[in-house]
């Protein structure tokens, strides 16, 4: 897989992985947009007074993704990506770069949806307790089919991580190439590392 933005960006990271804090902010992302599905998936299993609580912390779980993703944005911009060793195809290269484009559009506009639906009630979302502003006037009409566009995010990205993390075992295991030790800590490598 290949890079998703311009490879003349300053290169700051170690040639068989991507830097120490592009790689906590993949996974920190991974955990808590996962955190975020589960308190939605599994809001059912909790006792009805424990509820609000899951709600809550969907909206600051999904906030906290769509902080980080910008600030992953800026790092990516300025630390840039690895190579890949051996070189992908043209294709795969170029599939890869729509898929992370892809799973960047997911990172803001699943949360943004969010917001938006949730601001379209009326409501103040106050992530970890501190009150933002409102994103939009609150308009009833709006709430089902905000909240309905968030759903379909939501199982598009399921369809997204998916095929990425798929991808990602793929080259490791089939391919054979370094794909998934570019993402991977340096003290538990698990990937075939050129280093
Ligand atoms: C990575 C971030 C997020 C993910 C993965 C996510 C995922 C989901 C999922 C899977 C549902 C259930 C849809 C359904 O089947 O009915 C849902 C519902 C909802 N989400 Fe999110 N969401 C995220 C961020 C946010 C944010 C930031 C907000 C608001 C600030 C938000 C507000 C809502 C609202 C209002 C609902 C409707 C259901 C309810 O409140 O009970 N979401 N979300
Ligand atoms: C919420 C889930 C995830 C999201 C949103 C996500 C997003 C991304 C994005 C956008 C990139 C591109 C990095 C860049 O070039 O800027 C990336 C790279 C990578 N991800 Fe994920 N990822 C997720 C989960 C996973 C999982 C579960 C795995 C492993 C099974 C994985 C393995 C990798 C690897 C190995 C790379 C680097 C290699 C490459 O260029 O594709 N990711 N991820």
């Amino acid at each position: 897989m290949s890079a998703v933005m311009p490879s003349s960006a300053t290169r700051t990271h170690a040639a068989n992985r991507f830097s120490t804090p592009m790689l906590v902010l993949h996974w920190l992302i991974f955990v808590l947009m996962a955190a975020a599905y589960a308190t939605m998936e599994f809001r059912g299993l909790v006792p009805r007074e424990g509820r609000f609580a899951m709600r809550a912390a969907h909206y600051s779980l999904g906030l906290a993704v769509l902080a980080l993703v910008l600030v992953r944005i800026a790092m990516r911009r300025s630390h840039g990506a690895p190579p890949i060793v051996p070189a992908p195809s043209a294709l795969n290269a170029a599939a890869a770069k729509a898929g992370h484009l892809a799973l960047y559009v997911l990172m803001i506009v699943l949360p943004v949806l969010g917001w938006l639906a949730y601001g379209a009630e009326g409501r103040v979302v106050a992530p970890f307790g501190v009150p933002l502003p409102m994103p939009i006037a609150p308009n009833q009409d709006w709430v089902k089919p905000l909240e309905g566009a968030h759903e379909i995010a939501g199982k598009i990205g399921y369809v997204l991580v998916g095929l990425h993390a798929a991808a990602a075992l793929w080259h490791h295991y089939f391919v054979r190439d370094n794909t998934l030790a570019l993402m991977w800590p340096p003290a538990g490598r698990g990937g075939r590392s050129s280093a």
